[in-house]
């Protein structure tokens, strides 16, 4: 339906009032509208109630609907909107937009969610949109960007570089995920602005009450995500750009490198040390010297000489092999170097204007390299990890993917290399690097990922990315690339773990010791505690610097590292389950605190403004390293609301004003809660358990692939300010395949609630699914509360329960059954 009006709009010139005419054309969509005025195509539509997309163009048409990040189900979703005068509802959501274009989206209560601050400045190609923002207005997200965990005051751009050494100021770095959530008044939206050329974020930083995004080129073409809550937004970025997939068991174990373990003598030393020192650990990892001449998809065989049979006698114990597998495809013409070959055969590298494929230097020298905008170059890079997988290598790290070319100035490709774009859902055609730059790395991931499934149907990939865009997270795990062994380097992980989960990248982790330089013995231990709580737990360092391993130093050090290793196996069953969620929801594996507690200060800040670098492990633990990690004072921490357990010691921690997460009359109780004073110690990472949670964790094994013996363990930690109850889950299967979206898992809920007569009720639901997990029974192990005749009632009959270090203990069955036990 087409409705034109005419709309007058005045300016006011100088002293005096001239009136304009312009004719503005609104025209009625089924799920949104569309506008267009003065050469602008403005077209607003919902895929959802709750999602928005926004289009516009100037001077040309909207341009080709197309997304390299956005899976085609959701960005092609439509619900029916109800018209307005000036835009339309939705059942959540009001659009209204001026004559001027300036767009405000706003929820059914009127509350203001966005607001053009002026119509959007267009340039030429060029174009920058701006809104309003409060003084006391937050941003998160955009992926790896080092500084603090909230945005608000800062600038940004993205374009994927090779950045060495970067530090807490350094922008861009490795990846662009042109993502963020914004709060505003206590109500979260999500914005992705799905550009790939370099665009750029202003948060504040050049006009405090104005936070802007543009680009030189490209479509203005973004979605808005409204939540109030922030988990609904993160999981609507995921119903978006897809969730983080489940990985393989053995990724969460703990990963061993080092730019370069040189030969095969090194790396099987390097494995014998951590199963003799027993020290768990699932991965090692060879860096670039395996290969000939640094040549992707080669083995030097004189380094190497036994490579299957090594591949094998590291699976017999129990270890992963990850190699780097870069991009760049040596330029070696007749020279029987396969890649290059039938690389060259298939036509599969970028070209120059003149059609010449492009040569640039990077490790092997001069190199090539594939056009992953075309699926049959994505294909051919996927076969050429055929006799790897064939030799049981059981991950790929695609580094160097930004990409990184040596010695031209921009340490990337030149902007007019063609990428011969041929690909599902886009129109064929040449687009310059400019466009392509951002997405490059993701599409080689991709093309990695697909690969891999294509040769191994049966086993879930597991690739490491440096470089990636909005969506990556579908194809790769991450890392923060080349930090340093500084203790500001290790503090900076946090929040960069932190914006990286929150922008859909759930599965990353930073190089535990620091790549550039060497840690000391101190740094290292802190940083080993740390990591040990991180998505990917990965201990990495450059050529040159001193050894990293767990062992080195004393064996005080090694003990307390060693320590913490244990403890992330111990909870395996726990942060499994969590990444069984991410994969579902999108939730985060590591939250900021503000994602649990949205509401949690008293002037409705996200609370992790006040808190520093704590940071939780799902949604039951709280990792609360120190805010300043070099120092030796004592310093305050506060706690968010609830009761808190020492994860340690199992002591609960009792303070004023226990008020729960959203109940804002109780906020001004919580500032009253006074601060836990903490004193730093070499070997304590400070953690403690959400009250009303059940901790699922199992027996120390060296390596995932080790059945635990024993029972499973639930830690009970009731909570004692809301109704005593507690609850939790755990999910397992077999680790590695496919099977689970058959059935092949398993999950059990549990439940716990303190009784009027001081009694507790454990209870446990009947196995969802078919999987037979390794345990039989399990060990409850109940904090905080005090028994009166030390007896369990089971179907069965009585047992008897102990009590030791103000933990109550009791071992019963797995029945696989509904099942409600009491504790008396
Ligand atoms: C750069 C990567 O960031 C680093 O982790 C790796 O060790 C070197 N390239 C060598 O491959």
């Amino acid at each position: 339906m087409l409705r034109p009006r005419t709309l007058l709009s005045c300016l006011l010139l100088s002293a005096s009032l001239a009136c304009a005419q312009s004719q503005i054309q609104s025209h009625a969509l089924s799920n949104g509208i569309e506008f267009s005025a003065n050469g602008t195509t403005l077209r607003i539509v919902a895929l959802r109630d709750d999602i928005l997309r926004v289009r516009e163009s100037h001077d040309a048409p909207l341009p080709e609907d197309a997304s390299w990040a956005v899976l085609t189900p959701s960005r092609t979703a439509q619900v029916a909107v109800t018209p307005q005068p000036d835009g339309f509802e939705t059942q959540s959501l009001r659009v209204s937009v001026t004559p001027d274009l300036r767009i405000t989206v706003s929820d059914l209560e009127g509350h203001i969610l966005q607001q053009d601050s002026e119509p959007v400045r267009w340039d030429g190609t060029r174009f920058r949109i701006s809104k309003e923002k409060a003084l006391d207005d937050h941003f998160f997200g955009l992926g790896d960007k080092p500084g603090p965990l909230d945005r608000a005051g800062q600038s940004y751009v993205m374009w994927n570089t090779d950045s060495f050494g970067w530090q807490e100021s350094t922008d861009p770095i490795y990846k662009s995920i042109p993502f963020f959530l914004e709060f505003h008044e206590g109500r979260a939206l999500g914005v992705l602005f799905d550009n790939t050329w370099r665009t750029y974020f202003d948060f504040g930083h050049e006009m405090p009450d104005t936070y802007s995004f543009g680009a030189p080129n490209g479509p203005i073409d973004y979605y808005l995500m409204y939540g109030p809550a922030p988990k609904q937004v993160v999981e609507d970025y995921a119903w978006l750009t897809g969730p983080t997939p489940l990985p393989p068991l053995w990724a969460l174990g703990f990963q061993q490198s080092r730019y370069s373990y040189e030969t095969e003598t090194r790396l099987m030393q390097v494995a014998d040390r951590l199963r003799a020192d027993h020290i768990p650990a699932d991965a090692l990892y060879l860096d670039i010297d395996y290969q000939v001449k640094n040549r992707p998809f080669t083995v030097n065989t004189e380094a190497f000489p036994n490579f299957p049979a090594m591949v094998k006698k590291l699976s017999d114990d129990h270890f992963h092999l990850v190699v780097i597998t870069d991009l760049h495809i040596a330029d070696l013409p007749n020279q029987g170097y396969a890649p290059y070959d039938s690389g060259v055969a298939g036509d599969e590298f970028v070209k120059n204007p003149d059609g010449s494929n492009y040569v640039g230097p990077v490790w092997p020298g001069p190199s090539v390299f594939p056009d992953f905008t075309r699926q049959k170059s994505r294909q051919w890079w996927g076969t050429l990890y055929k006799q790897f997988v064939a030799d049981g290598v059981a991950g790929f790290w695609n580094d160097m993917n930004e990409p990184a070319v040596f010695r031209y100035p921009t340490k990337t490709m030149p902007d007019d290399v063609q990428h011969r774009i041929d690909e599902p859902g886009f129109t064929p055609r040449t687009a310059n690097h400019l466009e392509i730059h951002n997405v490059y790395g993701m599409e080689n991931s991709r093309a990695t990922y697909d690969g891999l499934l294509a040769l191994r149907p049966d086993e879930r990939p597991f690739v490491l990315t440096r470089a990636s865009y909005a969506g990556g997270q579908r194809y790769a795990a991450t890392w923060t690339g080349d930090n340093s062994s500084t203790w500001n380097h290790l503090r900076q992980t946090v929040p960069q773990i932190l914006n990286l989960g929150l922008s859909g990248f759930a599965f990353s982790g930073a190089d535990v010791g620091g790549f550039a330089g060497s840690p000391s013995p101190e740094l290292l231990t802190k940083w080993l505690e740390l990591a040990a709580f991180q998505p990917i737990d990965r201990d990495h360092a450059a050529k040159g610097t001193r050894d990293h391993e767990p062992w080195v130093d004393c064996p005080e050090q090694e003990a307390i590292r060693k320590r913490y290793i244990e403890t992330r196996y111990r909870l395996m069953p726990y942060l499994y389950s969590v990444a069984e969620e991410t994969s579902r929801t999108g939730l985060p594996i590591d939250r900021p605190l503000f994602l649990e507690f949205p509401n949690a200060t008293s002037d409705g800040h996200p609370f992790d403004l006040d808190a520093g670098s704590e940071f939780l492990l799902g949604s039951e633990l709280l990792i609360v390293p120190n805010p300043s990690p070099e120092e030796v004072a004592p310093y305050e921490v506060h706690l968010p609301p609830g009761t808190w357990y020492d994860f340690w010691t199992g002591e609960r921690i009792d303070r004023r004003g226990q008020a729960s997460g959203l109940d804002l009359e109780k906020r001004d109780d919580l500032l009253a809660q006074k601060p836990l004073m903490l004193t730093p110690r070499l070997d304590t990472l400070n953690a403690y358990v959400r009250g009303g949670s059940i901790l699922p964790m199992a027996p120390v094994t060296q390596s995932t692939d080790v059945t635990p013996q024993g029972p499973l363990t639930l830690r009970v930690y009731p909570d004692f300010a809301t109704g005593q109850s507690c609850q939790g889950e755990v999910y397992t299967d077999d680790g590695h395949s496919f099977a689970y979206r058959q059935g092949a898992y398993l999950r059990e809920r549990f439940t716990c609630s303190v009784n009027a007569d001081g009694s507790l009720t454990l209870r446990e639901t009947a196995h969802e699914g078919s999987y037979q997990p390794w345990w039989k029974s399990f060990h409850v192990e109940v904090y905080g509360w005090q028994p009166h005749q030390k007896t369990v009632e089971l179907a069965s009959g009585h047992a008897a329960l102990q009590q030791h270090d103000g933990v109550v203990s009791t071992e019963i069955p797995d029945t696989g059954t509904n099942l409600t036990v009491t504790l008396r």
